[in-house]
């Protein structure tokens, strides 16, 4: 009989059935009380074709061993948490790739497809572009610089970018933003239109939260990208990042028919940014809900029609914008929480 690979802990290890080492090892792995796992997260999602992805910090993928092994075996896609934002372009026409190349040549030598986060956003602006004055032909200027340099530069790389995130307030008028304020609001538009000419293969996307359930940012942007569509704007796709908490999330029912109001349009749809908060002190039950809210969301995603990945923001406790509340399905020594285990029987329902 040939040896399996079997995750014991944090390391996937060809066991033979045989083996009395292999034997021990096992027995020892329980007694400790360690994971044991005959198939990845992203062995499962394979199997159903879809994208199972994690956000990446680029400072701990260069300094953890651990960060790195995880990431690999357990994800076949990766974005970069903060890497490809507009801060990329630190000084007018001057761009500092190396964190997000490292970030695509890590995927790339672990066989991970890359999303691209994001060109157009209101935050994480270089201060040379945040503040002064603009005219609207200036800043479209910055703009097809930027959208030409960046997606050009990943061209081939990244399979698909966010060209615009959160232009849509929760009353479902336009955001207000540096984009909105100089170009006005066709800035969405062209945004698109420049990324399709950068790398023509590139899957668009809109992405934003708070649109999981049916409600007036939700109806808002479903409206606008039915106006993009119908105008000819290349956009091929809708993200939902998914920033819960325990009290708050849509049932699965609930999202996949929001979802499939998107789909119907004949657009992809992704679950972004999935990580769910938990108040502190977390408890064992707590962790159990945290649990069922990623199993329920995972569940969503595969009715809905369409829904071609889905990322978590970030993968370890350890390296977390909300590292407070434990969002995510790994803690912060790289165990694996019931969330993951969560994850896993969604996939494999
Ligand atoms: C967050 C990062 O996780 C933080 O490290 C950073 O300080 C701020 O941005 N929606 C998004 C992401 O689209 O880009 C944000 O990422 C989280 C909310």
């Amino acid at each position: 009989m040939n040896p399996l690979p079997v995750i014991i802990g944090n390391r996937k290890t060809p066991v033979s059935p045989r083996s009395p080492r292999a034997l021990l090892l096992l027995y020892a792995a329980v007694l400790l009380g360690m994971p044991l796992h005959a198939e990845t997260l992203r062995d499962l999602a394979g199997r159903r074709s879809v994208g199972i992805g994690a956000a990446v910090d680029a400072k701990a993928l260069r300094d953890n061993a651990e960060y790195r092994t995880v990431l690999g075996r357990e994800f076949n896609m990766v974005v970069a948490e903060n890497a490809m934002k507009m801060w990329i372009q630190p000084e007018r026409g001057k761009f500092s790739f190396s964190d997000a190349d490292e970030i695509v040549a890590f995927a790339q030598s672990n066989k991970m497809r890359v999303r691209g986060h994001t060109l157009v956003w209101h935050q994480s602006l270089p201060r040379w572009f945040e503040t002064g004055s603009w005219t609207r032909a200036e800043t479209l200027s910055v703009l097809s610089q930027h959208i030409a340099s960046v997606v050009g530069h990943y061209k081939g790389a990244v399979y698909a970018w966010d060209v615009v995130n959160e232009a849509v307030e929760d009353d479902g008028s336009m955001r207000k933003t540096v984009w909105l304020d100089r170009i006005g609001p066709d800035y969405l538009d062209h945004a698109f239109r420049l990324a399709h000419a950068a790398d023509p293969k590139a899957r668009l996307f809109y992405n934003d939260y708070s649109a999981e359930w049916p409600n007036k940012k939700a109806d808002a942007i479903l409206a606008m990208v039915t106006r993009m569509k119908k105008d000819g704007v290349p956009i091929h796709g809708v993200g939902f990042q998914c920033h819960f908490d325990c009290g708050k999330y849509p049932g699965p029912a609930e999202f996949a028919a929001n979802m499939n109001r998107f789909s119907a349009l004949g657009l992809e749809v992704q679950v972004t940014e999935l990580d769910v908060g938990i108040a502190q002190p977390a408890t064992d039950d707590k962790r159990a809900f945290q649990a069922r809210v990623y199993r329920d969301i995972i569940d969503a995603a595969c009715r809905a029609t369409n829904c071609t990945a889905v990322l978590t923001w970030g993968f370890t406790d350890k390296y977390s914008w909300k590292a407070a509340v434990e969002a995510l399905p790994f803690d912060r020594r790289f165990k694996p929480k019931p969330a993951y285990d969560a994850i896993r029987d969604g996939l494999t329902q």
